[in-house]
């Protein structure tokens, strides 16, 4: 059996985590798989109506008593701070320690990209985010402010303790799945003090996996690359930032943000699912979101738990429901956020 805090957020992250939430319904009538789900209400309304974004004492209770937690998205027109979304989001990416950020970008069918040599041959890579240091996490001040003299610093850190633990992680993963490639976007070149580290321990780590190829690019060439010849990359490790910018081009190759799906991890220790896509406001309350990207965030957290069969059978279920072309709008199809979700259910129950 395993607990999972379901945290459904803001604007179209209740909707897409309702079809999620079916999804994992569904997986535990049909496979067996024992699943006790628990909802929380944190985010915007939440935080207008009492003040509070991330209750105190829920880092703990979320470590001590959840195996996973499932996120739809943060982010709310009303809030302009987008204070509950950094104290939520950030605060358990951070708070939980969960220094990977893992995001596939798996072309779902050939019809869903705009690349014109596109195919889902060569559309098959997944990326390895840094995701507790760099440049987000928010060092620095302003001097002056609102004067014509203002002055503004954001500093970015980089550890030898993080950069070696996800470098690791990406040879690790690649070595498990059979991957024959990492690839490191830095930007050395002119970052020639936090990214040569990342460079140096690239090489260090490499050593210990003689079997994999490792070749560091630079990101801005690797932003070209991705467009001109994705089929090169089959596992890419990169800062806080960069990743978080691949990561969206990479979803526009795989079908767009609503399609895309990832995970805030920390091996052995409770982490974090949610899909990449924001809370879409211009979308909200319609009934028109994709909720492909929550559904396949919900196989890698099967996954993750050790669920594999039933993770590769909703992937299953998602690959047909995109072939059948029962879809949402943004594909293509003409279904609503809760039609595709029964779609996809229909098909795991087959
Ligand atoms: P966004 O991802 O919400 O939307 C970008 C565009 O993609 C919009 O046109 C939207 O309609 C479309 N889109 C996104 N997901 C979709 C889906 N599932 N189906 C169909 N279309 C979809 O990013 P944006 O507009 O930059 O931010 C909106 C709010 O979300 C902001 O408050 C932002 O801070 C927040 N945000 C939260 C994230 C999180 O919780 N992890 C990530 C990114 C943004
Ligand atoms: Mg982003």
């Amino acid at each position: 059996m395993k607990r999972i805090a379901i945290i459904p957020g803001d604007g179209i992250g209740v909707e897409v985590t309702r079809e999620a939430v079916r999804v994992l319904e569904t997986v535990g009538d049909c496979f067996g798989v024992t699943l006790e789900l628990a909802h929380f209400d944190w985010g915007a309304e939440k935080y207008l109506r009492e003040n509070v974004t991330l209750p105190e004492g829920a880092l703990e209770m979320l470590r001590r008593d959840f195996d996973a937690i499932f996120t739809g998205a943060f982010g709310d027109p009303r809030v302009e701070s987008n204070k509950h979304a950094i104290d939520i989001l950030g605060g358990m990416r951070f708070g939980l320690d969960l220094y990977i950020n893992f995001r596939p970008v798996r072309l779902l069918n050939d019809r869903f990209t705009p690349l014109k040599s596109g195919c889902r041959r060569n559309i098959d890579f997944v990326v390895f985010r840094e995701n507790t240091e760099g440049i987000y996490v928010n060092a620095g001040g302003q001097f002056k402010r609102g004067t014509d003299h203002e002055l503004a610093i954001q500093e970015e850190f980089h550890t030898r303790h993080g950069v070696e633990r996800i470098i690791r992680a990406a040879f690790a993963y690649a070595r498990e799945h059979g991957r024959k490639r990492v690839t490191l976007a830095d930007k050395s070149n002119v970052l020639t003090h936090g990214h040569e580290l990342w460079r140096r321990v690239f090489k260090i780590v490499a050593a210990d996996y003689p079997e994999i190829e490792a070749r560091a690019q630079y990101v801005d060439a690797m932003a070209m690359l991705i467009v001109l010849d994705p089929g090169q990359y089959e596992v890419i490790v990169t800062n806080n930032m960069f990743g978080d910018i691949l990561t969206d081009l990479g979803a526009a190759l795989q079908g767009g943000l609503g399609v895309a799906a990832s995970a805030n991890l920390h091996p052995g220790r409770t982490s974090l699912f949610e899909p990449v896509h924001g809370s879409a406001p211009d979308k909200a309350g319609q009934g028109v979101a994709n909720p492909i990207g929550a559904i396949a965030t919900v196989a890698l957290m099967l996954d993750s738990l050790g669920y594999s069969a039933a993770a590769r059978r909703v992937e299953e279920a998602i690959e047909a429901v995109c072939e059948a072309g029962a879809v949402t709008v943004d594909l293509g199809g003409t279904l609503s956020t809760a039609e595709a979700g029964v779609a996809i259910c229909q098909y795991l129950r087959r």
